[in-house]
This record gives structure tokens, sequence and C-alpha cells, in this order.
């Protein structure tokens, strides 16, 4: 082993829960390979949480204190870099922007933060020539963000497709592998610590929204708010779909994606159809995989553990490695210009793509005809249809898959299917990959 020479790196570790105990772990575990590595020992100094006296899932060593005052990290001129694992918005932003105002490098995994608060706070970083280092927000252990940043950044990027939300492919693979409810499967997926603290940001597709804006600011050097992507969440996905999309060769899963459409951004989060031959498909419990097309490198697959403690504690301490590495240049975003531009994004409307829809109809005569009828009067064009199972309560399901149409033909559909008597209310629609 190499001389440890230099003095540590010293870390002020803002929370001790799931990421938190994580890093602390594979610090003590892996102390000596790190400062193999780095020629110097990486050292918890100040760890900040809400309640000192909360049971802990690691052990601190004698040098480290527990603290339950923010400004104990930003003020100790021992600290060389902030790490930010309490979440959530407001005082996550006041540790950063303290920190980042003192001098200090900061690492997050706070890709909410990041996603809403980010240009802020990437552009007082870059005032300050700062790292704001955050690989842990975007799948877990998976390496997207360097990936993004370096290795294709002399790519003009496609499209980037991804499973990004650990909980809601826990949900959906449970439901549609074990047949648990949802309520169960999202219950284990707390238990093991994937969800958020609010899970309805998992489950409503938010947290995916968030890391798919970060990604896109990687990727394109645009700024996306969140109130101009289209978001749909997984609550609306049923055994029923997943059955039915099964029997047409797909499987349903929440896909954060965007393509570059002739300059314009086309983006969105939602629940989608994939076919079983498709690598995604494959993608099961909390993993997450993204899929990378450069124009030059071609398309990319990453698939690696999206969440829990020891694979996020794992992207947050490359960051930390990173930063305390010779020279300390900050690469935050992977652009120079700081603000970044906002994104220009195409009606979202105009997306095309096959689309799955489930009508529930009486089981008369012409209902086949009447949706038929409006699916040619929108310009959809029909590719399989099924009607399955005996009626109850003298209704049955009829699933249509469709070619390749805009999103504004199949609302079309919709809004016809929504004045039809003889169809119930709440017709579902997944778009297809
Ligand atoms: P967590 O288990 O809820 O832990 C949060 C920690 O922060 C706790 O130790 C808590 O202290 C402390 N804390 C919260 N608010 C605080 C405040 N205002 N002041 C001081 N301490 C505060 O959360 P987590 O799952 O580790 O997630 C942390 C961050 O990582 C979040 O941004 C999350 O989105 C992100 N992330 C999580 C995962 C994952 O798999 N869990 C994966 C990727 C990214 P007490 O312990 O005293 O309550
Ligand atoms: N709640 C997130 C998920 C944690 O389930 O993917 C990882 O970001």
């Amino acid at each position: 082993m190499n001389a440890v020479t230099d003095a540590p790196v010293r870390i002020g570790l803002a929370g001790l829960g799931t990421v938190g105990s994580g890093l602390v772990s594979i610090l003590e575990r892996n102390a000596d390979w790190i400062a193999r590595r780095l020629g110097r020992r990486v050292v918890v100094k100040k760890v900040l949480v809400r309640d000192l006296a909360k049971p802990r899932a690691v052990a601190l060593g004698p040098g480290t204190e527990l603290t339950t005052d923010p400004d104990a990290l930003v003020t100790d001129p021992d600290i060389d870099i902030v790490v930010e694992l309490i979440g959530g918005l407001d005082a996550a932003f006041d540790l950063i922007h303290k920190a980042l105002s003192a001098g200090k490098h900061v690492v997050s995994a706070n890709k909410a933060l990041l996603a809403e608060r980010g240009p802020e706070l990437f552009t007082l970083a870059a005032q300050k020539g700062l790292g704001l280092y955050y690989e842990a927000s975007c799948a877990g252990a998976v390496p997207i963000v360097e990936t993004l940043k370096s290795s294709l950044a002399g790519n003009r990027i496609q499209s980037i497709i991804g499973i990004l939300n650990g909980t809601a492919n826990y949900i959906l693979s449970n439901m549609s592998d074990a047949g648990l409810s949802f309520a169960d499967a999202l219950c284990q997926a707390q238990a093991k610590g994937y969800a958020e603290c609010d899970p309805t940001l998992d489950i409503q597709g938010i947290d995916a929204a968030h890391k798919l804006i970060l990604l896109i600011r990687l990727a394109y050097g645009q700024n996306l708010p969140l109130s101009r992507l289209p978001v749909e969440g997984i609550t609306r996905v049923t055994p029923e779909d997943i059955r039915f999309a099964g029997e047409f060769g797909y499987t349903i899963k929440l896909i954060g994606q965007v393509r570059d459409v002739d300059g314009k951004l086309a983006a969105g989060v939602y629940p989608m159809l994939v076919h079983k031959d498709f690598l995604l498909a494959s993608v099961k419990g909390a993993f997450n995989a993204v899929r990378v097309e450069g124009d030059a490198s071609g398309p990319i697959i990453l698939h690696g553990k999206g969440a829990g403690d020891l694979p996020t504690g794992s992207a947050v301490l490359a960051d930390i490695l990173a930063l305390a590495r010779e020279g300390m240049i900050p690469n935050n975003t992977g652009f120079l210009a700081e603000p970044l531009p906002d994104a220009d994004l195409p009606d979202p409307d105009e997306a095309v793509s096959p689309h799955y829809v489930h009508f529930t109809v009486k089981d008369q005569p012409g209902v086949m005809a009447a949706i038929s009828k409006s699916m040619g009067v929108h310009g959809v064009s029909i590719r399989q249809a099924v009607q399955k199972g005996e009626p109850e309560d003298g209704y049955v399901p009829i699933v249509f898959l469709t070619h390749e149409a805009p999103t504004r033909a199949i609302k079309g559909v919709l809004e016809d299917a929504a004045a039809m008597p003889f169809i119930k209310p709440g017709t579902v629609h997944f778009r297809v990959l």
C-alpha cells in the first residue's frame, strides 16, 4: 500500500438515516481501500441529525460529534466537504447555500432540491468555483451522472429512457410477478428504505420526474421546471391492466424519457407498456436502468440498484472521492455557462407513440363499431383488439393496442368515449414505449 501521508479529508455529514448510515458503513468497512486510492483517509468530523437520542443503525467513531445545529457543519474550518443527506427542500437548501457561501464543496443525494432549486445552487457553486456533486440523486448506485457529465460529454444525446424510481419499479414488479397488492408492495418498499419520506413522490411519478430533470440538465445543458414536465404516476395501474398488457407481450413500467426532436426536448414521465423483448422490461424490483443514446456512442444501458443504504452510499462516496482528488476542480452540470438556459419543449399532445386503451363497455351490439369509428375519425389505427371474460353487471373489458398516433388523437378518442352512454367512465390509457 502507498503511504497515506496527507491530512484526512474531513466531511460534515448532514443526515444519518438510510443513506447517511450506508455511507458511514462503507467508510468504515473500506477505510484502508479508500486510503489506498486517495492517499488520504476520509473522516466524518460532525453529523447533523434532528434527534440526538435516536438509536442509530451504525456506530460513529470516537472523534465524530453528533449535532442538531446545521451551522456547526458550515462554520467548522476543518470541514472540507458538506454531505447533505437530510432530504426535503427548505432546510437542505439553507444548508447547501450556507456551505457553498462558506467555501465548502457539497455532495448531495437530494434530487427534489436539485430539480426544483438547482439553478440557484449551481449558479452559486459556479460563482464560488466549488463542487456541488450529486451522483446519488439519480438511480442510486448507477453512475449515470458521471456518464452524462464526462463519459458521453462529446456526444449529442438523442434520447434517454429510464426506469428511475426503485419504489415504483418494486411495486409494479411485485404486482406482476408475485401477485402482491399495490398497498403491500408499497409497504415492503418503505420497509426496505427505498421510498421517499413522502412516498406519494414515488408513486405519483414526481421522484422520477425530479431525476429526469437532472438528467436533462446534464445531457442538454438546459433547465426544465417541474411544472412544464408532463408527469403521471402508477396509481392507476391495476392487476387487470398488467394481465392484459402481459397477454399482448408487454409489461408495465414507470418510464422517464426525453428525446431530441429537431432540437426540442420531448420529455415526460408515464406508466408505459414495454415489450418483453426490450431490455428495460426485465429490470425488476428496486433496480433502475437508463438507456442513453448518443449520436456517436450509439445506445448504452446502465443497470443497477436504484435505492437503499449501501448502493446509494456508494454513489455519495464516489462524489466525495472525486472532489477530494487533486485539484478540486468542480464539474457540476458538465457545462461552463451558469445559469443554464430553459429547455425548449414541443407540445406534449403532439408526441407520437403506440397506445393501450382499456374501455369497460356494455356487452351489446354496435359498441366495438362505435369505438372503431371514433378511432378512425381521429386517425388512430388499431393494431390489436380483444374482448375478454364474462360480463360483470352487464359490462366487459375491451382492450386496444394502436399503431403510432399522436397523444392529441388518443385524447380525442377518450373524449368521445366519455360521451358514449354504453362506456363506463374512467377509460384507462397508457402509452407504449
Ligand atoms: P432518511 O432515512 O429519512 O434520513 C434523513 C436523515 O436526515 C435523518 O437522520 C434525520 O435525522 C436527518 N434530518 C432530516 N431533516 C433534518 C433537519 N431539518 N435537520 C437535521 N437533520 C435532519 O432519508 P434517506 O432515505 O437517507 O434520504 C436522504 C436523501 O437521499 C434524500 O434526499 C433522498 O431523496 C435521497 N436518496 C435516498 C435514497 C434511498 O434509497 N433512501 C436513494 C437516493 C437518494 P433523524 O435521524 O434524527 O430523524
Ligand atoms: N425513492 C427513491 C426510489 C429512492 O424509490 O427510487 C432513490 O432515489
